[in-house]
């Protein structure tokens, strides 16, 4: 049965993967300071424990005995990330070596970093890949994008180092968003009974 360690586990995505890891059979433990709530119930295999993660003596502590980390922790949008930019910074950037090592040094196995899909700002290339040079347009998508080569210095065979950058994600959580573009779409269009489409002209009545 593997041991995951999930920060960040209390938000919108990591409530949702909580359950589906544990269906599967995954032993999980939640590292997460809970700033916007603790939604996951009492159950077998689950652990919750609500640090900081610019507290590296708790974060090396608690990545005793795991085999995987994925790190979701961060200030995930940018009007958020601007209200206090330093310590936004200190959350997002500067404290992701320090947990990347500790990781490792426990001999954790595999370092999954969520990073985002906005890291390549805007093109007008179709069909963008990873290779897509990366041009952040704010300073939550550039910290995202720093992280990335940071984890990669520290690959070797008994550490695998794994970067996703996700598209925005939409739908409902116990945890939910609904700064996130479809979701205030919908949030928009049901209460206002209209959505606007900003970029362009039109203002589409629903
Ligand atoms: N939701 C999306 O559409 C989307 C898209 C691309 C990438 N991502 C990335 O996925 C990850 C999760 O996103 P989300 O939508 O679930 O965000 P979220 O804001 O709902 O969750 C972030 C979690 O991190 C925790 N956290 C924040 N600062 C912390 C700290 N200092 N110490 C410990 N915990 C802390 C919060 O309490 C929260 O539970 C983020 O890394 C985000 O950049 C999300």
């Amino acid at each position: 049965m593997k041991k995951i360690l999930i920060t960040g586990g209390g938000g919108y995505a990591g409530t949702l993967l909580t359950d589906y890891l544990l269906k599967r059979n995954y032993k999980v433990v939640i590292y997460d300071s809970f700033l916007y709530g603790n939604y996951h119930k009492k159950r077998k295999n689950l652990n919750l424990i609500k640090k900081d993660i610019t507290d590296n003596k708790s974060f090396h502590k608690a990545c005793k005995n795991i085999d995987i980390v994925l790190h979701l922790a961060c200030i995930s949008n940018d009007p958020t990330f601007d209200l206090k930019p330093g310590l936004s910074k200190k959350i997002n950037y500067d404290c992701f070596e320090s947990l990347v090592k500790s990781a490792k040094e426990n001999g954790v196995q595999r370092f999954i970093y969520c990073s985002t899909s906005s890291v390549y700002g805007i093109s007008k290339k179709k069909n963008i890949k990873e290779d897509h040079p990366l041009k952040p347009i704010t300073d939550y998508n550039k910290y995202k994008g720093m992280c990335e080569p940071i984890l990669f210095k520290y690959s070797d065979e008994n550490f695998t180092t794994v970067v996703a950058r996700p598209a925005t994600l939409c739908g409902y959580s116990p945890r939910c968003r609904l700064d996130l573009t479809v979701n205030i779409l919908t949030n928009h269009a049901y209460h206002n009974k209209e959505i606007l489409i900003f970029g362009g002209n039109q203002k589409d009545q629903i």
